[in-house]
């Protein structure tokens, strides 16, 4: 598998996934791609809460960016610690956890009663996000079948853009009482469906329960969705590829797995492409759209208005990744995105710069959010569930979402900082320019994930970097 699909070079259809194991598939997936929506839910409520718990703590702007910003060294921390702990207690175990810390967060947020306790508060927070974005795309790739791994990764980023939805509604909702812990609050729902789902509904991953002695266990679960012949014959196909495997790289263990050569494509790739979905500038258009618009002329009137505008297109725009990703590929879908954000940065960039009319801002502003969500949102944390090897899957899904909360990190401190300084039609450029170098990284290095699985993917990414691919167990010469 990645998930219940056949090896490369066996006999027969790449998957037996019946539809009814399929649907149980789905129902699966929904549930850890919930904790999507927790990573979109802190994204989009701090703006709102704020507004409230400036005045009852009477907060310097200063200690208004560190209660933003601690959530997201929170992230970093958990984001690194998630995938050691996922190798260890299993996927399932993990996910549940993190729902735990999730409702701590929670309950310290709405009853902090001074600056302080909320900084813990959100710190914690945090934890429970970064850990569960770097939980949940190894999770869904291992539960999931080769034909339908990219719709159900994708699920993921969907939920993160309803979450981002849902808490501006959220605040909306409780903004005229002024209720900011309501807000927070609000946030323990998914937490606590996080927390049951691991509890009573979901399964663990049949890959960690294979690589724990629980063979026995991964074989009925995957008969439970396929059958017992098709079962029996994962289950052998596994055991070869982690001999071999093993006589390749003896006792390397936990991050160590990370450096090896074998691995070191699936890294570049994995934290190239971190680093790059932020620094192209996505979260200061998420986070600071009403200013932007403020400044090209445009009155922000009801500024809410704008961040549910941008919201709803961000959400539609993942839709259509979902119904694409299966079908034209991982790599087309973030080329077109990718070209798409280059122009329509430098034409943001531009319009600042010329002093263009202000709707061309917005519109140029509305494209870029449509093109990130139509390829490389989603396809990032799509990829981050599938180019590493089984071995190396949750500590590279741990170091890839790492760099990406720290490179959030940098943007989010430096951007408001450098927009004064060179003016925000050049620091627009500069995004446009990073988005322009991600273009040319993804044509050469990154390899089509469609419809390969682990082996395939592994043999893609060695020829992508030029290295000779040795055929793992079961695997026909590509
Ligand atoms: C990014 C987030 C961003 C979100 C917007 C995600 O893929 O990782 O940083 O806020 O997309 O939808």
């Amino acid at each position: 598998m990645q998930g219940f699909s056949r090896e490369p070079g066996t006999e027969g259809p790449m998957t037996e996934v019946p539809r009814a194991g399929l649907r149980r598939i789905w129902r699966w997936a929904v549930l850890v791609a919930v904790g999507g929506f927790l990573f979109g839910y802190d994204t989009g409520v701090i703006s709102g809460a704020l507004l409230y718990i400036t005045p009852d703590f009477e907060l310097s702007a200063a200690e208004q960016g560190t209660v933003v910003s601690v959530l997201l060294l929170g992230a970093m921390a958990g984001a690194l610690l998630a995938g050691r702990v996922a190798d260890r207690l299993g996927r399932r175990v993990t996910y549940g956890l993190e729902g735990g810390v999730f409702l701590v967060g929670t309950a310290i947020a709405v009853f902090a009663v001074d600056y302080p306790m909320l900084l813990v508060a959100r710190l914690v927070l945090g934890l429970a996000v970064g850990s569960a974005s770097a939980t949940v795309p190894v999770y869904l790739s291992e539960l999931s079948p080769t034909e339908i791994r990219g719709r159900v990764l994708t699920l993921n980023q969907l939920l993160i853009t309803i979450g981002i939805l849902i808490a501006y509604f959220v605040n909306l909702a409780f903004s005229s009482a002024g209720a900011w812990r309501g807000m927070f609050a609000a946030g323990a729902v998914p937490a606590v469906v996080m927390v049951l789902g691991a509890a009573f509904a979901l399964p663990e991953s049949p890959e960690w329960l294979g690589t724990h002695g629980r063979v026995d266990r991964a074989r009925a679960l995957i008969a439970s969705v396929t059958n017992e012949a098709t079962a029996d014959q994962l289950i052998e196909q596994r055991r070869r590829r982690r001999q071999q495997l093993e006589a390749e790289r003896p006792g390397r263990r936990g991050w160590q797995v990370l450096r090896s050569a074998r691995v070191r494509p699936a890294l570049v790739v994995g934290l190239t492409l971190a680093a790059v979905q932020q620094f192209g500038g996505i979260n200061t258009i998420i986070y600071y759209a009403p200013t932007i618009m403020e400044q090209t002329g445009l009155t922000a009137g009801n500024s809410i208005l704008y961040s549910v505008a941008i919201g709803l297109i961000n959400l539609a725009m993942t839709l259509v990744a979902i119904k694409l990703v299966d079908r034209v590929g991982r790599r087309v879908l973030l080329i077109v995105s990718l070209v798409g954000m280059t122009v329509s940065m430098a034409l943001l960039g531009l319009a600042f710069v010329v002093g263009l009319d202000s709707v061309l801002a917005l519109v140029f502003m509305v494209a870029y959010i449509a093109l990130f969500a139509m390829g490389l949102g989603p396809v990032f944390w799509v990829l981050v569930g599938e180019i590493f090897p089984p071995s190396a899957r949750a500590v590279g899904s741990s170091a890839s979402t790492t760099v990406n909360w720290s490179s959030n990190f940098v943007v989010s401190l430096v951007f408001l900082p450098v927009a004064d300084a060179i003016g925000q039609g050049p620091t627009f450029w500069i995004f446009a320019l990073i988005c322009a170098v991600a273009l040319w990284f993804v044509t050469r290095y990154v390899p089509e994930t469609k419809d390969r699985d682990a082996t395939q993917v592994d043999a893609a990414l060695q020829r992508r970097f030029g290295r000779r691919h040795r055929p793992a167990a079961g695997e026909q010469p590509a």
